[in-house]
């Protein structure tokens, strides 16, 4: 039987978001109810509220989530009835080139539930990144739910559904960071932070942080940034230069999606070292190199998908490491809030006073 829960609704362009009643559907054939039980505010939610996404309105938002399994449909094997589970943005095939390939952030086939939650006069809904989990209940394809350990808090295991899996993955996934790196990482926002546990967890021997914000570099030194720089006071690249004995980052994190990050990006890095973009920017911006410098310049430039991550793969081992007191996930929870708060969160978001803040249900 369908059920009534309360969700988090963006109504259209730039209007309030608003809780209101929604209806989730009994799960289908390879579908799953979750009770969630927290979800993490993110950008993206808000770009989907501003229409910066696509123009599908109503949307129910929230993405960054963990709950339990409530109900499974048929040929549901993988989760049942009470697993706790993280949630992820797309089930993937397993079986098209890119999955079989050993890429399966990047498969042809990915999907979400088919059926549609809706409000109750019938309009259908459509689920930031194909989970809307600012509600206490949401039908999502099985696949997109990957079990973990269930005695990690729900706000922090929500969080890898999104920002801080990108982050962290950028640096041990994506740039392969490893022992005696050194790594800078621009833009100290949640990713950029992720970015910097990240290279801590894998043993990076330097980790620069880069932002224009003080409050955000003092931050950054609390996940493992050995060194900062504000951005504002000194030419990052030339800074990076310097404290790499002249040679530049061996690896070196973009997280702010701006053409002069890139720009800086490009050219902090060591000749034979890795870029990796995770800061995405928008359809306008342009970055204009010499050749030269493109041509003359070894080592990789990569951009960073969900962290290039596989569910299954990286969701447990994190939560293994944070459960070890290994990786501490707890500080990027800057405050837990109730649904009917999602939009002044959106606010403070704006102003760079959180990192994450999170709805707890
Ligand atoms: N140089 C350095 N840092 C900058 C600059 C700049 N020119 N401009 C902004 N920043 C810093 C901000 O001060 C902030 O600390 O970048 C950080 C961005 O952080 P958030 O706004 O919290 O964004 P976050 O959630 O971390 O995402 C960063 O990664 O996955 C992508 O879509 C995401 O593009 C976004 C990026
Ligand atoms: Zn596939
Ligand atoms: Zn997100």
């Amino acid at each position: 039987m369908a059920q009534e829960v309360r969700g988090v609704i963006a109504p259209g362009k730039d209007e309030p978001v608003r809780v209101e009643t929604i209806v989730v559907p009994d799960p289908g054939p390879g579908e799953a109810v979750v009770q969630v039980q927290a979800c993490g505010v993110c950008h993206t939610d808000l770009h989907y509220k501003q229409g910066g996404i696509n123009d599908d309105f109503p949307f129910l938002l929230g993405h960054e989530a963990a709950g339990v399994v409530e109900s499974v449909g048929e040929g549901v094997t993988d989760v049942a009835p009470g697993d706790f589970v993280i949630l992820n943005w797309r089930a993937v095939c397993g079986n098209c080139r890119a999955c079989l390939r050993g890429r399966p952030w990047y498969c042809f086939n990915t999907h979400n539930a088919s059926q549609k939650m809706t409000l109750t006069d019938g309009t259908e809904l459509s689920p930031a990144l194909g989970i809307g989990a600012f509600a206490e209940k949401t039908l999502v394809a099985a696949g997109q739910c990957t079990k973990v350990d269930a005695s990690v808090s729900a706000a922090v295991a929500g969080l890898l559904g999104c920002g801080v899996m990108a982050g962290i993955g950028a640096a041990i996934n994506t740039g392969n960071v490893g022992r005696g790196d050194t790594v800078a990482v621009i833009g100290c926002g949640g990713v950029g932070d992720a970015a910097i546990a990240g290279s801590n967890l894998a043993g990076a021997a330097k980790i620069i942080a880069v932002d224009i914000d003080d409050r955000k570099l003092e931050k950054a030194r609390t996940m493992g940034a050995t060194h900062t720089v504000n951005s504002k006071d000194a030419d990052p690249v030339e800074a990076i230069r310097e404290l790499t004995g002249g040679f530049g980052a061996d690896v070196v994190i973009e997280a702010v999606g701006r053409p002069e990050t890139y720009r800086q990006a490009f050219y902090a890095r060591d000749l034979a070292g890795t870029v990796v973009l995770v800061g995405v920017p928008t359809p306008e911006m342009k970055l204009e190199l010499p050749l030269l410098d493109v041509f003359g310049r070894g080592g990789s430039l990569k951009s960073s998908w969900y962290g290039d991550c596989l569910p299954s793969r990286d969701f447990p081992m994190l939560i293994d490491l944070h459960l070890q007191g290994r990786l501490d996930l707890e500080a990027f929870v800057t405050e837990t809030i109730q649904l009917d708060e999602v939009e002044k969160a959106f606010e403070r978001m704006h102003h760079g006073d959180v990192l994450r803040s999170v709805v707890v249900l």
